[in-house]
C-alpha cells in the first residue's frame, strides 16, 4: 500500500465544521483594525487561498477525487492549508518542505495528513523546486497522476481574498460605521492577500491607502532580497500578483523592531503573533491615527507567534 493510500485509511472523515467560521476583526489598541486570520483552521490566512485554488482545479476537472495528487513546494502555511481543503475531498496531498523550516512545522504539515516527499533529494542539497519538478517528471513510475497548485501563479488565490476575506472586513466595519478611510498595512508574498483585500475595500466605497511592509535590506519592485527571518514575505522573487498601482507607500522594517512590537502587543492584549504581522504592526504603530473617527489602520494577523517562539 502506498503511503498516500495509507494515509486514507488512517483519516478521519472530513468534517464540516458547524457554527461561526468568521475570523474576528478586532481593533487591539485605539485606531488599529487586526483581522484575525490566524483564527482560521489551518492556522492562516493562506488555508483560503489553497481552499479556492483547490475547488477551482476540481472545478475545471484538473484535480479529480481518487484519481489526482496534490503536489506543492511549501514551508508551511499554504501546505496547511491544502491539506485541510484535499482532506475534505479525498485528494492526497504531497509537500516539498525545505529543511531550513522548522521540524514542528514539518511534524505538524504531516499530522495534517500531507505527505512529505523528497527528503533524500533536500538532504543531497536539491531545492524544493527541484523535488516538485522531479516528481512531475515521473510521475507515470511513481503511480502518481499530480496536480501542482503551483501558488505564485494561480490566481485563485487573489480571487480568495477578493471575493471571501475582503468582504468579511468590509461587513464586519459596520461595527465602526463612521470610518471611511483605512489605512491598509500589509506585506506581500505572493501578493494575493495583499491585492484581493485592497480591491475589496476600495469597491466597497472606503478610500484606502496600502502600505507595502518590506523587511530591511529588500525592495520587492526591484528584485532586491537580503536572507532575513520575517518567513512569508518578500521570498526572494516579485510578488507575482502585486499590482504596484495600488501601493500608496513601502515601508521597510528591521528584526528587532519586529521582536519588539510581538513583544509589547502580547503583553498589552495577550495575543502572540507571527513575525510578519509584528513587522506590519511595527509600522502600523507608525500611523494609526489614534481617536481619528473616520480613518482606522488595518492590518492582518496572519499567523501564530507560537510558530517562530525561540
Ligand atoms: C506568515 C505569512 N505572512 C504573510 C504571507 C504573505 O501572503 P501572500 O502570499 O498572500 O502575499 C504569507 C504567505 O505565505 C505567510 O505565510
Amino acid at each position: 500500500m502506498t503511503p498516500a493510500l495509507m494515509d486514507r485509511h488512517d483519516a478521519s472523515p472530513a468534517f464540516e465544521i458547524q457554527g461561526d467560521t468568521i475570523t474576528p476583526l478586532r481593533e487591539v489598541q485605539p485606531g488599529m483594525l487586526l483581522k484575525f486570520e490566524g483564527d482560521n483552521a489551518g492556522g492562516s490566512h493562506k488555508v483560503r487561498a489553497a481552499r479556492f485554488i483547490v475547488r477551482s482545479g476540481l472545478d475545471s476537472g484538473e484535480i479529480v477525487p481518487g484519481h489526482t495528487t496534490v503536489i506543492e513546494k511549501t514551508g508551511g502555511n499554504f501546505g496547511f492549508g491544502l491539506a485541510i481543503a484535499c482532506r475534505a475531498h479525498d485528494v492526497p496531498v504531497e509537500l516539498a518542505v525545505g529543511l531550513s523550516f522548522s521540524p514542528v512545522k514539518r511534524r505538524c504539515l504531516e499530522l495534517f495528513g500531507a505527505r512529505l516527499i523528497g527528503l533524500e533529494m533536500l538532504e543531497r542539497g536539491a531545492s524544493p523546486r527541484e523535488v516538485v519538478e522531479w516528481h512531475l517528471q515521473n510521475q507515470q513510475e511513481l503511480q502518481r497522476s499530480y496536480f501542482y497548485t503551483d501558488q505564485f501563479r494561480n490566481a485563485a488565490s487573489v480571487a480568495a481574498h477578493e471575493l471571501e476575506t475582503g468582504p468579511e472586513i468590509v461587513a464586519q466595519l459596520q461595527a465602526w460605521p463612521r470610518v471611511k478611510k483605512l489605512t491598509f498595512v500589509a506585506c506581500a508574498g505572493t501578493g494575493a492577500s495583499l491585492v484581493g483585500i485592497a480591491k475589496a475595500l476600495k469597491s466597497a466605497g472606503y478610500t484606502v491607502e496600502v502600505v507595502l511592509v518590506e523587511p530591511q535590506g529588500c525592495d520587492s519592485r526591484r528584485g532586491v532580497f537580503t536572507e532575513h527571518k520575517l518567513e512569508g514575505m518578500a521570498v526572494g522573487v516579485a510578488p507575482p500578483f502585486l499590482d504596484w498601482s495600488l501601493i500608496d507607500d513601502v515601508r521597510t522594517v528591521d528584526y528587532e523592531a519586529v521582536l519588539d512590537t510581538r513583544k509589547a502587543l502580547a503583553r498589552s492584549t495577550g495575543y502572540l503573533v507571527g513575525n510578519t504581522t509584528a513587522a506590519c504592526l511595527a509600522v502600523a504603530n507608525t500611523l494609526a491615527p489614534g481617536a481619528a473617527e473616520d480613518a482606522k489602520v488595518l492590518a492582518i494577523l496572519y499567523d501564530h507567534g507560537l510558530w517562530y517562539a525561540r
